[in-house]
Parts: C-alpha cells; sequence; structure tokens
C-alpha cells in the first residue's frame, strides 16, 4: 500500500478552488455569480504585448518552439533588470542575480526548496497568503504566523516579527501591498525590519506581486534597495497582476548570486523553464512598464471607494479602509460562521468571496472582497446584490 507523507496530506486544499468549482457549475446551469474571489485584474495585456507575441510566431525561429536557459531569456533578463533599476531603483546583474520562473507562486516554491532544512521556520504575516503556506509546509518547513490586527491596519512592524524569532527562523516573509488585507508596509517599518534581519543572517523574502497596485499616496516599499540591507535579501516578482496576463505564467527571483545559481538547480528540476513564447510576451510587456499598469490605477482606487461606500451601507460588515493591492479583508458580524458565509453568499446573492479563514483559521469572521477582478458593472451589481442581502432593513 503506498502512503501519503503528512508534509503533504495534512497541507490545506487550496482554499478557492472549491467555490470556483460551484461558481462554474452555478453558471452552466443558468446562474448568473458574480466573483469578487479572485486575485486577478479586471484588463487584459497591454496590446503591444499581444501584437509582439503574434509576430513572434512568424519570427522568433526555432527557439520558440524548443527549451531555453534555465534562468530565461536573455532579452527578458535584460528586460526585468531595466525594470528593477528604472522602477525600484535597485541593481541586479541579469546574467547572474535574476531567475525567471512559471509564475511568482514557482519562485516561491524554489525558494523554499532551495533554502530551507527540514524543520527550519519560515515567518509570515496573518492574515497569509495561502500559497505561501502551503508551499513552506511542502518544502519541509515550519510555518510560524506572525499575528496581526485588524485594529491597526495589519500593519507589520519590527516588534510584530521579533516575538516570532527563534534560533529556527531562516527567512520572514513581507508582501506589501498585502494579499489578504491590501495593506501597504510603511516604509520605515520596513526598513527596520529588513536591517535587523540582515543583521541576524535571516533571509527576507520580499513578494512584490502587487507593487504597483498603491492608492491614495501609498508608496510600494522595495525592500532590495533598503539601506543597511544584506545580501539575505529575496526579491519575488510576479507580471502576472502587474500586466493582466495571469495566464502567461511568469514570475522571477532576483538576489544574491550564490542563491541564484543554487536555486537554478531546483528550477531545472521543477520546470527547466518558463515557456518560451511566455517570456516573450512578458518582454514586450515590460516595454510598457510602468505606464501601462499606472493607467489601471484610478479605475481601481475609484472602485476602492465604491466599495467603501457599499461597506458603510452594510452596518454587518467593517473595512478599515487600505490603501493597496485590489483586496478588502473585512470583517462580518454574521452569526452562524464565516465560511458559512461565503457559501450563503455563493448561493443565495450569488456573488463570490473568499472565507477568511483561508488566511489563517482565526479570521472566521472575515471575508475576503476583490475590487480589481469583475467589469465594472458587474463589479457594481454584486456590491448591489450584497447591500441588498446585508443592508439595513
Ligand atoms: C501575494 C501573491 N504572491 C504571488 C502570487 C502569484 O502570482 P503568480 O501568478 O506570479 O504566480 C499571488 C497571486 O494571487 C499573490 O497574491
Amino acid at each position: 500500500m503506498t502512503i501519503i507523507p503528512d508534509r503533504v496530506r495534512a497541507v490545506a486544499m487550496p482554499p478557492i478552488d472549491a467555490l470556483n468549482t460551484a461558481m462554474t457549475r452555478m453558471n452552466a446551469e443558468g446562474g448568473d455569480v458574480i466573483s469578487l474571489g479572485q486575485s486577478v485584474p479586471f484588463f487584459e495585456p497591454p496590446p503591444q504585448m499581444l501584437d509582439a507575441v503574434r509576430e513572434a510566431l512568424d519570427s522568433f525561429g526555432p527557439r520558440l518552439h524548443t527549451y531555453g536557459p534555465d534562468a530565461g531569456i536573455p532579452e527578458l533578463r535584460y528586460a526585468l533588470a531595466r525594470k528593477l533599476r528604472e522602477f525600484n531603483r535597485v541593481s541586479f546583474d541579469p546574467d547572474t542575480q535574476l531567475l525567471v520562473t512559471p509564475g511568482s507562486n514557482q519562485a516561491f516554491m524554489v525558494v523554499m526548496t532551495t533554502i530551507l532544512e527540514p524543520g527550519d521556520e519560515v515567518a509570515i504575516a496573518s492574515p497569509y497568503y495561502f500559497n505561501h503556506h502551503m508551499a513552506i509546509e511542502l518544502s519541509g518547513g515550519t510555518v510560524v504566523e506572525i499575528p496581526l490586527s485588524e485594529e491597526d491596519g495589519f500593519q507589520m512592524r519590527m516588534e510584530d516579527v521579533e516575538a516570532v524569532l527563534t534560533e529556527r527562523t531562516k527567512a520572514v516573509v513581507i508582501v506589501s501591498p498585502n494579499n489578504p488585507t491590501g495593506t501597504v508596509y510603511r516604509p520605515e517599518e520596513i526598513a527596520v525590519i529588513t536591517r535587523e534581519l540582515s543583521e541576524r543572517g535571516i533571509y527576507v523574502i520580499s513578494d512584490d506581486a502587487y507593487e504597483v497596485f498603491c492608492y491614495d499616496g501609498a508608496r510600494h516599499t522595495t525592500v532590495a534597495g533598503v539601506a543597511g540591507g544584506g545580501d539575505n535579501i529575496i526579491t519575488l516578482g510576479s507580471l502576472s497582476k502587474t500586466f493582466g496576463m495571469t495566464g502567461w505564467r511568469i514570475g522571477y527571483i532576483a538576489a544574491d548570486s550564490e542563491l541564484c545559481r543554487q536555486a537554478l538547480k531546483v528550477q531545472d528540476a521543477m520546470a527547466i523553464c518558463a515557456p518560451i513564447i511566455s517570456q516573450v510576451a512578458a518582454t514586450a510587456a515590460l516595454d510598457q512598464m510602468p505606464e501601462y499598469p499606472l493607467s489601471m490605477i484610478a479605475e481601481l482606487d475609484q472602485r476602492r471607494r465604491i466599495l467603501e461606500g457599499a461597506l458603510d451601507k452594510m452596518p454587518a460588515f467593517h473595512w478599515k479602509k487600505t490603501d493597496g493591492a485590489l483586496f478588502a479583508m473585512v470583517r462580518a458580524d454574521v452569526v452562524g460562521g464565516e465560511r458559512e458565509l461565503a457559501w450563503k453568499l455563493l448561493e443565495e446573492a450569488q456573488v463570490l468571496t473568499v472565507p477568511g479563514s483561508a488566511f489563517g483559521r482565526q479570521w472566521e469572521g472575515f471575508v475576503r472582497i476583490s475590487y480589481g477582478c469583475s467589469p465594472r458593472d458587474r463589479y457594481e451589481e454584486a456590491l448591489s446584490r450584497l447591500v441588498e442581502y446585508f443592508g439595513p432593513l
């Protein structure tokens, strides 16, 4: 008899999958479910990217159809180095310090497999991005949660981090703007955390998936650019949300050259390389950085304000407005358990949200609402349904 080890068995099933499957089934049966669930922006990739892909099908030659370098095609690595230099103001050598991955989730998994010894601890803020939780456990690491508080707008401070550090702490993960809370961490706190951890030789892993999505004057801090930071900083980037290209699966690791050299083995074993056509697409998309994603910010900011207005009409919902990413982590004073709530909303209001428990057991009283994913009219329709469902009688 074969036995699946606890390391895998104990990991929770991907939480959004079941809700998405239910939504697809309901819609196939004539339902009209609107998604406020996915962390996918409403916009499509830049037209220049799609043109470049069409052209590459004719002109890129045999390179398109074969494996490429493990670290990514040079055109993309150089385009990423330029983006990091011009947008993030940090310098990485495209030949030794960058690794293109099939999405940044895989970048995280590659890093975990590269740096963890069994039982090493990785600290992540709670509420957390569940794929990080899964990847740490699947890699034989131990998740340590850094509990954050709603009253504080889910900000992370050095004292919160300090409270969970042990001799086994291998890495601390920073996600800002954050999934699921939308919080943009304060630059001065990120600087303190980065310097302290650098001094202690603990990896700081910065997941920058939402770096462009900041509102109300909030600014993303590039951890790799913090003065006093060391070679323990690992930057994970993604083109998925920035360019509306989640399906193309392109992310990257930017780090010290020795880390990248070792991580290359893991990447080779997992994927060899990211799909070449996607790398061509990503190279062309980066030509539109930052104008293209920044042209979407006003629309997203408006949606964020519309959400605030709608939540004000629902006394059962509480949200301390946050200023980044595509989400609100909303507390719901509703009896009957919150997992039930997300399912109830799906079945009775035909609106898909994500249960707070997906981001940590103690967040059961919350739901995550994405204001970024559906077309504007559908988004507004979904909020009207929620107001009708929950509004004052
Ligand atoms: C914080 C965070 N990191 C990474 C990812 C995954 O991005 P990618 O599509 O590059 O794998 C997501 C997707 O939701 C995310 O929320």
